[in-house]
């Protein structure tokens, strides 16, 4: 279980996460739904300790959970798949670097654990797709990269930010899907971070809101949809209920 106490961040003037605190139980789906500028990003990006906290703890099972020990335990998957692959190593050079530094395998065994993991994200052919450059792969398909290296470590917590976005709208189904089947297979919890309450609605059983870097309302996603509490919440779900209609 994760838990984060208090956790705020600041970057010079811009109080970008104030005083933030929740819960992630194991196995759970969270979803983290706010606007652009909310402070989503910049919420998990403390949780990995890649921003400078003002203030604030992480725990994890109820002990201090160590900056130093979170990258072994959270991955993380971005907005961009087509930025994050760098484009002049081979995809399987890319997998075989995050096995050799997470899992410390070398030569053919870092080899077949790429191809593995490959395989566990569907990619079909994965002994000749590792020979691959990344402009040879789709948007899709490089997400699916994305996160085969995520899941390299064997994350205990995934957080997903914004992943799908880039992405047209049949392959974003198909990589919500694929994350919901890995979760279920592999065990890992989710934090699932968004602007689409629709995406939250398919993704998570409870959901945080945030606004201005603050957490707004915290409710079950099957609650909050017809009882919304928060002036910004509500405006969510109707805007939802408008393009459901239409
Ligand atoms: N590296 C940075 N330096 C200065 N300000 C930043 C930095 N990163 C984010 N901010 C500011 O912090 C606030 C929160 O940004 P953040 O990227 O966390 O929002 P977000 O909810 O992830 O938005 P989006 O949905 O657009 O990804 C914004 O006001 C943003 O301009
Ligand atoms: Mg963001």
């Amino acid at each position: 279980m994760l838990e984060v106490q208090n956790l705020s961040v600041n970057f010079d003037s811009v109080r970008a996460v104030k005083n933030v605190s929740f819960l992630l139980q194991n196995k759970e789906a969270l979803g983290i739904l706010g606007e652009s500028g909310s402070g989503k990003s910049t919420l998990a990006l403390a949780i990995l300790d890649l921003v400078k906290i003002a203030s604030g703890r992480v725990l994890l099972d109820g002990r201090d959970f160590l900056p130093s020990d979170r990258g072994a335990k959270i991955s993380m998957i971005f907005q961009d798949p087509f930025t994050s692959l760098n484009p002049v190593f081979t995809i399987g050079e890319q997998i075989m670097e995050t096995v050799r530094l997470h899992q410390n395998l070398s030569g053919n065994r870092a080899k077949d654990r790429a191809i593995e993991l490959l395989k566990l994200v569907h990619i079909h052919d994965p002994e000749d797709k590792i020979n691959n450059y990344p402009h040879q792969f789709s948007g899709g398909m490089k997400q699916r990269v994305m996160i085969a290296i995520a899941l390299a470590c064997n994350p205990e917590i995934l957080i997903a930010d914004e992943p799908t976005t880039a992405l047209d709208t049949t392959i974003q189904k198909e990589i919500l899907d694929l994350i919901s089947e890995l979760k279920e297979k592999l065990g890992f919890s989710v934090i699932f971070i968004t602007h689409n309450f629709g995406i939250i609605r398919k993704m998570c059983s409870r959901v945080l809101v945030m606004q201005k870097g603050e957490i707004v309302e915290e409710a079950l996603v099957a609650d909050i949809f017809s009882s919304p509490k928060h002036p910004y919440t509500k405006e969510l779900v109707d805007n939802l209920k408008v393009l459901n209609a239409a």
